[in-house]
């Protein structure tokens, strides 16, 4: 089928739910992807964040299809040894966390949510950051600092209040009726990329042994590896008592995950949550497998390193008409225009390059952790055209 035809079939029995751009994806190898018309692009923005390893890497490509022989899925009222496997790399890696299994980003927010409350009760006040986004289930739109997320959805769930971030005044004075938990991204990536400052998380770990309260990392952007540390909590140095984690942790695979420190974990007992298909075979497969190529490409320091060399040309993205500010956390990248983001995505594609634009005007790079400098100089090189291009020569503006 072509585009045209797909979409067609799209429209007729799908709900249209997201606005998709004018390209169905066949087939991703990296840091490319090929589309029904024949075309290539470089993609800086795989799968929300989810390619970390970029597409189908091929360690992972190869466990998935070795699992899915032998075993794909069994309940959770069995072991199975993959859980185990990737449980212990997890754990290992967080430096010593428990974990629980489950299938998305927005489920592991709740395993937190549901585990801070039943650690803190009769506590129930979560203090979420204003601007934070935790996905889409009740409890995530309720955490989650923007009010268009829960227009039409009310009522939400009761006992959340939201701070600002970088701002530890308020989020005292939030705390002041007695918090069950303080919630936040290290670096807000739905938002733009914005990032906390270190003395801002070491001041909330501070406020939260002072008074009693959880501290709750969603790092299902920042980790694995996004910061140039397995997990943003330790590029931060600031180790709060319950991670959540998804996108990239299983190598394209559905998963999420909620860690947790020991003691606070043991509030969990058999039959207080649960995930039918959480940590299941093949995703744990694909998780384990997509660590050992993290290990072996060490993408580590090639987040730190080749990010730091972005700076140079990310400072001259920021002298440009038309950027107001340019914000880099590891490999997560925010360009903020002066004008509607929505035109340049779709210039950059038509140049076969794949951006996102989140809040209307913050262009926003993941690309793949271990994606090679000849790549990220032609994307970033295309962007800048594409930038030039757009900016009106007055500096204002719209673009177009
Ligand atoms: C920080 C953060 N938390 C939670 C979520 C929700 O994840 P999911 O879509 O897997 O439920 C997202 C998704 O973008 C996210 O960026």
């Amino acid at each position: 089928m072509n585009l045209a035809e797909i979409r067609k079939q799209f429209d007729k029995h799908l709900v249209a739910n997201y606005s998709r751009l004018p390209i169905c994806v066949v087939r991703g190898e990296g840091s490319r992807v090929w589309d029904t018309e024949g075309r290539s692009y470089l993609d800086l923005f795989p799968g929300w964040g989810v390619a970390g390893l970029g597409h189908c890497h091929p360690g992972v490509a190869e466990a998935v299809c070795r699992q899915a022989r032998k075993l794909i899925h069994v309940a959770n009222h069995y072991y199975n040894e993959e859980q185990g496997e990737f449980g212990e790399i997890l754990s290992t890696l967080s430096g010593g966390y428990k974990v629980f299994f489950c299938n998305s980003g927005a489920e592991a927010n709740e395993a937190a949510l549901k585990l801070a409350r039943l650690a803190r009760q009769p506590r129930s006040l979560i203090v979420a950051m204003e601007n934070s986004f935790h996905g889409r289930t009740f409890g995530a739109i309720s955490a989650t600092g923007q009010p268009e997320y829960r227009k039409g959805f009310e009522p939400t769930v009761p006992g959340f209040v939201h701070a600002r971030l970088n701002d530890l005044d308020s989020v005292a004075e939030r705390m002041a009726g007695g918090a069950a938990a303080v919630m936040l991204e290290p670096v807000q990536g739905e938002a733009g990329v914005v990032p906390a400052t270190p003395a801002f998380l070491a001041g909330v770990r501070k406020l939260c042994d002072e008074k009693g309260a959880l501290l709750i990392f969603d790092e299902v952007q920042t980790a694995p590896a996004r910061l140039g540390d397995w997990f943003g909590y330790q590029h931060f140095g600031v180790a709060p008592d319950i991670i959540t984690v998804a996108k990239a942790i299983a190598g394209g695979m559905p998963m999420g995950a909620m860690l947790a420190r020991p003691e606070v974990a043991a509030f969990l007992k058999p039959g207080t949550h649960a995930s039918t298909f959480g940590g299941h075979s093949l995703g744990c497969a694909a998780g384990a497998a997509g660590v050992r190529a993290m290990r072996e490409e060490k993408v580590l320091d090639n987040v730190r390193t080749l990010g730091k060399k972005l700076d140079g040309k990310l400072a001259a993205f920021a002298r440009l008409p038309g950027v107001k500010a340019v914000r880099r956390a590891g490999f997560m990248i925010g360009i903020e225009l002066d004008f509607a983001g929505a035109d340049m995505v779709a210039d950059c594609r038509d140049r076969g390059l794949l951006v996102n634009c989140t809040h209307q005007t913050v262009l926003r790079l993941l690309p793949a952790l271990n994606i090679g400098a000849a790549d990220l100089d032609e994307g970033l090189s295309i962007l800048a055209e594409c930038l030039e291009r757009a900016a009106p020569p007055d500096g204002g503006g719209a673009g177009g």
